[in-house]
């Protein structure tokens, strides 16, 4: 069975390596797995006086696209220990207007990337800490914190050249897979 996966990119950035890890698990997935990045860099801040009847086009446009997705992959670096104010903002439009979240019930997975040692752990859980809320059935395992980024990627072809990381991607996507069918059925 196919499954059609929202991938949210918590960076914004032209040579992102949040964005590559992203591109690299979805060269590596099952084929059953079908992924879209979702752009989330043009939405209006959440404010709650635009929740009328007719909010932004971006709000609208970006809600219709999670709910057309099965599941939801969140790729991200880290910002001060959190997940990026993009991110969050696309998190918080997503899950109103109250009761109407897009986000409700549908399976997640959670990679944090960094170039650094730490490999976003405080925003990887801290993420985590808003899908608990949003009833979001998260992957537990295998965790995905991609460190030294920096090294793991060829600068000219922008893909992965790390054997070892490309395996791990490989079978982060397969449990992903199989979480998705259990959830989703
Ligand atoms: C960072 N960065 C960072 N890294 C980290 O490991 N922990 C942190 O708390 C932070 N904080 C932070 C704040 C801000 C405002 C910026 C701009 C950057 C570094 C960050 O992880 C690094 O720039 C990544 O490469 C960003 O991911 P992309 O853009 O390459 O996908």
């Amino acid at each position: 069975m196919s499954h059609k996966v929202a991938v949210l990119v918590g960076s914004l950035r032209k040579d992102s390596f949040n964005r590559k890890i992203a591109d690299a698990i979805a060269a590596v997935a099952p084929a059953g797995l079908a992924f879209e990045q979702i752009p989330i860099g043009d939405l209006p801040f959440y404010n709650q006086d635009l929740e009328t009847d007719s909010p932004p086009k971006q709000w609208t446009e970006f809600r219709q696209r999670i709910k057309a997705a099965d599941a939801v992959l969140f790729v991200t670096p880290e910002y001060n220990r959190s997940v990026p104010a993009v991110l969050k903002n696309a998190i918080d439009v997503g899950s109103r207007p109250y009761g109407k979240s897009v986000f409700d019930g549908k399976p997640a997975a959670v990679v944090s990337v960094s170039m650094g040692n730490i490999a976003g752990f405080g925003a990887n859980h801290h993420l985590r800490q808003s899908l608990v809320f949003l009833n979001m059935p998260v992957l537990q395992q295998p965790e995905a914190y991609i460190a030294n980024a920096g090294s793991l990627i060829n600068e000219s072809t922008g893909k992965v050249q790390n054997d070892a990381t490309e395996k791990f991607l490989r079978g982060f996507a397969e449990a992903f897979d199989k979480w998705i069918g259990k959830i989703r059925g």
